[in-house]
């Protein structure tokens, strides 16, 4: 019991500090060979958006420099959505809005990478549906 909850500090301990800044991180995620920015955020359970945004110190916009064993902050206290919805590929907004009933204005304010007309959304694509307004800083 008491090794296993050292075991746990320690990880912890690691973890903050290979995340560097991040100390209001909500969520941690070692990275694994051969992971994409969407197929984490699509098992995770966080969108696009939060992932990259999250992350933009370390992690390019097009996600190519990944590399295994890296440790991604998923989302900050008090930002994190966890509510997610990997698009499909006969997705539309309508669509979206209808399953989650929440509003266009809802999706777009926690999805800041989709334009106004949501035509930039695409297959494999992690979108926050949670009902809530996040507000990202
Ligand atoms: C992601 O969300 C789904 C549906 O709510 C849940 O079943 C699953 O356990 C979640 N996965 C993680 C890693 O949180
Ligand atoms: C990167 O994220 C920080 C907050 O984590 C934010 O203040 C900054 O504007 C972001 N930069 C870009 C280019 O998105
Ligand atoms: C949809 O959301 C509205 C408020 O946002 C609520 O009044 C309504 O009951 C919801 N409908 C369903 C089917 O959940």
């Amino acid at each position: 019991m008491f090794s296993t909850l050292r075991f746990f500090a320690f990880g912890a301990a690691l973890l903050v500090a290979s995340a560097g800044a991040q100390s209001n991180c909500d969520r941690f995620y070692a990275v694994n060979t051969g992971d994409t920015c969407d197929a984490i955020s699509a098992r995770q359970n966080v969108s696009t958006f939060q992932l990259q945004y999250v992350n933009n110190n370390t992690v390019d916009a097009a996600c190519d420099n990944l590399f295994a064993g890296e440790v991604l902050c998923l989302g900050l206290q008090g930002e994190d959505c966890t509510t997610t919805f990997v698009v499909g590929s006969t997705d539309t907004c309508a669509t979206i809005t209808t399953a989650y009933n929440i509003s266009l204005a809802t999706v777009l304010a926690n999805n800041p990478n989709v334009n106004s007309v949501c035509s930039n959304i695409y297959p494999g694509e992690v979108l926050c549906v949670a009902s809530q307004v996040f507000q990202y800083p």
